[in-house]
């Protein structure tokens, strides 16, 4: 039996009433799991409390230097009614490499799956039914600490919010238009690129507004230092098919080690594809592109799962139009085989689900 105390709400909430009308991140469930850090202390007192605004000293540091960090993951209902998490020690376990980057103290990985388990035992009616739908889930951890001067706090919130969700991208599995950023950049290594920490978000929002004042969805981020090597496609890992090979970048830093990337990888090696994580820059791509072999080119994250690129703009230097703007032969079973384990729809040789 877990420690966590459990208060549920009188006012529980409708739930929507038209599932084919959910979109990303805009609803929220009838309660939240939380637990308190105080220096001395440790990690005490998880709970699962109504969901509801917190009262936070205006001084509390994570709202003047963003020391936060956070995890996205979902739970799935399956045909049976049984609901599914995937992988979900992956990602406390990249939370604590987060925390760890952060100077937030460590969570109890296996601790933090059991209270997940029962704070989707509280929330399960919340876990949509329709097809492509799911319970998006949002760990977090805040500094607490009202003090102005930059040290890391002494008090901290971790919290759990869940969102009933759709798709991602309106696009769903259509391919997006994406534009070669050159003038900003995520991230760099010795940076926190390799974490979910709000900082790196809020350093995209510029790349990504002007992306989309060019009717573009997102940004291709080359690095910080060369400005020539492929790091990521807007929030999601980028993977690219050059004459029958999958080559992904490497983890050198500066990038964030996906699940979703890492279960790809996976999957396309139990097919006998080759797959190679090594550097890739963008003229490599164009080059590809002019010889005919840039077949694919797609992200991968846990939000929207797979997106394809149908379109790379590199301004002046090139257009690249991949794959005639249609989903990829890989993309589309990427797509069908992970969200067929997700759901529940198959049997998952590699014990993703739980
Ligand atoms: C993902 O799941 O792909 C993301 O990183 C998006 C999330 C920050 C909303």
């Amino acid at each position: 039996m877990s420690d966590l105390t459990i208060q549920l709400t009188d006012h529980p909430k409708a739930k929507p009433a038209d599932e084919s009308k959910l979109k990303f991140g805009d609803l929220f469930t009838d309660h939240m799991l939380m637990m308190d850090y105080d220096e001395g202390q440790g990690w005490h007192d998880a709970r699962i409390v109504p969901y509801g605004p917190l009262a936070l000293d205006p001084a509390a540091m994570c709202l003047h230097y963003g020391q936060e960090v956070f995890e996205g993951m979902k739970a799935y209902r399956a045909e049976d009614g049984r609901i599914l998490l995937f992988r979900p020690e992956q990602n406390f376990a990249r939370l604590n490499l987060s925390n760890d980057r952060l100077c937030i103290p460590p969570v109890d990985e296996d601790k933090m799956v059991e209270y997940l388990k029962e704070f989707l035992r509280v929330e399960k009616d919340w876990v949509p039914h329709s097809k492509d739908t799911s319970l998006y889930l949002r760990p977090f951890i805040i500094a607490i600490d009202p003090h102005l001067g930059v040290h890391s706090g002494k008090h901290y919130y971790f919290i759990v919010i869940a969102s009933p969700v759709g798709a991602y991208y309106p696009e769903g599995l259509n391919p997006v238009s994406i534009y070669v950023e050159t003038k900003y950049v995520r991230s760099v290594r010795g940076g926190t690129g390799f974490t979910k920490t709000a900082g790196n978000y809020s350093a995209s929002l510029k790349a990504q507004s002007e992306a989309e004042e060019k009717h573009y969805t997102q940004v291709l981020w080359l690095d910080g230092v060369e400005r020539r090597y492929i790091e990521e496609v807007g929030t999601m890992n980028v993977f690219f098919k050059i004459d029958g090979e999958i080559i992904t970048p490497s983890l050198d830093g500066s990038i964030l080690g996906g699940i979703t990337r890492k279960s790809a990888i996976e999957l396309m090696h139990s097919w006998g594809l080759k797959v190679t994580e090594r550097r890739i820059s963008i003229d490599e791509l164009a080059e590809a592109y002019d010889a005919g072999k840039l077949e694919e080119a797609f992200g991968t994250g846990t939000a929207a799962v797979i997106s394809p690129i149908g379109f790379l703009d590199w301004g002046d230097t090139k257009k690249m139009e991949i794959g005639g703007g249609k989903i990829g032969p890989v993309s589309q079973r990427l797509y069908d085989e992970l969200t067929a384990i997700q759901w529940g729809r198959t049997k998952d040789p590699f014990g993703w689900s739980v």
